[in-house]
């Protein structure tokens, strides 16, 4: 597939029949955000709440992904979010690796058109998309190199709000102070100022990103 500009991927995504899950959806869901984004951010697929409106993350997880932006100082509109598939699975099961495949050709050219800094991919299905074989959660917090695009992988943020508070007791059995494992993630204060505890490791990982992505003015 080849566009030209993202309304033109917007408009196929809302007439694409290319696999099965065009049969079931209220609304498709394309993505949205800003065309010359440094930083893409790549869910699963649409929930409830996003096949109703047309728009990725506007129910709980989308919540969360708020406050990990509000925490790092940006906005929706600074960056650009999508999912690998563009219309809900049924019961929000897992995409199937076709439709994954039949739907990859927008979101390739999603990826060519922005050609944002660092793709960050929420939760394990995005992350598996660029590397098949690996376990999130090890690689999870790391950037990588995939074609030469950089890649950061974090937990989804929804699995990150199921698991904050279970993370906050391995921490407390651990012995560790709420903050202990971003102490050193944090680049200075102002990185630190608006960093809430909401998402705990979600938002560790991309202010971890946005260190590397555009180190703050006072601290390079
Ligand atoms: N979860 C996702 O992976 N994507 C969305 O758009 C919403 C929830
Ligand atoms: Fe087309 Fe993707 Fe929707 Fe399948 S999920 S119908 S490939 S837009």
């Amino acid at each position: 597939m080849s566009f030209t500009d993202l309304q033109s991927i917007d408009h196929a995504v809302h007439a694409c029949t290319n696999c099965a899950l065009s049969e079931q959806r209220t609304k498709a869901v394309p993505g949205e955000g800003a065309s010359n984004a440094g930083i893409m951010f790549i869910g699963e697929g649409p929930g409830y709440h996003e096949d109703r409106q047309g728009r990725p993350f506007v129910g709980p997880a989308g919540q969360l992904l708020d406050k990990l932006l509000a925490s790092i100082g940006l906005k929706r509109a600074d960056v650009y979010i999508t999912n690998m598939v563009k219309c809900r699975p049924p019961s929000n099961r897992d995409p199937f690796p076709g439709e994954i495949q039949a739907c990859s050709g927008y979101l390739d050219a999603q990826v060519k058109l922005i050609a944002p800094r660092v793709i960050v991919t929420l939760g394990r299905h995005s992350f598996g998309r660029f590397f098949p074989s690996e376990s999130i959660s090890k690689a999870r917090g790391k950037a990588r190199t995939w074609k030469g695009q950089t890649i950061f992988p974090i937990y989804h943020p929804a699995a990150a709000g199921r698991t904050a508070q279970s993370g906050a007791d391995a921490r407390a059995r651990r012995g560790l102070p709420e903050a202990e494992d971003d102490a050193g993630e944090q680049c200075c204060p102002c990185s630190a100022a608006g960093a809430g505890r909401a998402a705990a490791f979600a938002t560790l990982d991309v202010l971890a990103v946005m260190r590397r992505v555009s180190p703050c003015p006072g601290c390079v």
